[in-house]
């Protein structure tokens, strides 16, 4: 009884390990990325989780991640962070952009597609993370001439207030 128990706590462990963006966390891709006061924000795409032999799902990234660019963790790298907020009203997309307004000290994250089904009465509305506060808001639906786009380019310039992407391929 003992060894049993011993033996399913192991499984919830690793099972839980497998999850952890900072520590189990083995490629990431099809995510969109800003740099704000020196952190590199970490936004949606896929995820693995190592042993990827065991386990090779394109998990959806539902974390808000970030690379401290100032301070190193191991093996000389940034070190890395998961716990910004992101609950699961704010979408989780992959190729997609993050406008990022290092005047305002916040991003927008604009296009992208769901690898899920998108929520319901979506209608692509922008959400912006602020970074001063750790929240997101919701900032609505975009005029109706601006269309989303996914696997694009986008740019920034913080000191007009103004952003652009252009379709990809
Ligand atoms: C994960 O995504 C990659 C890149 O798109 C693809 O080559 C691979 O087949 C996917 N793996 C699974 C298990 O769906
Ligand atoms: C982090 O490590 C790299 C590689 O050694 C080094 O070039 C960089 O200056 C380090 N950054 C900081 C903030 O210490
Ligand atoms: C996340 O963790 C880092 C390092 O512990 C900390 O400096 C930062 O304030 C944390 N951010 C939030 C929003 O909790
Ligand atoms: C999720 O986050 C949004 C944006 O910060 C917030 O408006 C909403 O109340 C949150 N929902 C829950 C269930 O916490």
């Amino acid at each position: 009884m003992l060894l049993l128990t011993l033996i399913v706590a192991g499984l919830i462990t690793t099972a839980y390990a497998q999850k952890d963006p900072v520590g189990g966390f083995c490629r990431r891709f099809g995510h969109q990325t800003t740099v704000i006061d020196r952190k590199l924000y970490i936004d949606g795409g896929f995820i693995n989780y190592s042993p990827m032999e065991i386990d090779a799902t394109n998990y959806t990234n539902d974390f808000l991640s970030y690379l401290d660019l100032d301070h190193n963790g191991s093996r000389d790298m940034p070190q890395l962070y998961a716990n910004l907020s992101k609950n699961s009203s704010v979408p989780s997309v992959h190729g997609g952009v993050l406008w990022g307004d290092d005047i305002n000290k916040r991003f927008y994250l604009f296009g992208g597609e769901y690898s899920q089904q998108p929520p319901a009465d979506s209608g692509s509305p922008l959400w912006a993370y602020d970074v001063l506060n750790n929240r997101w808001d919701l900032f609505g639906p975009p005029p109706a001439f601006v269309s989303a786009v996914s696997y694009g380019a986008g740019v920034t310039i913080s000191e007009r207030g103004r952003a652009t992407t252009t379709a990809g391929g």
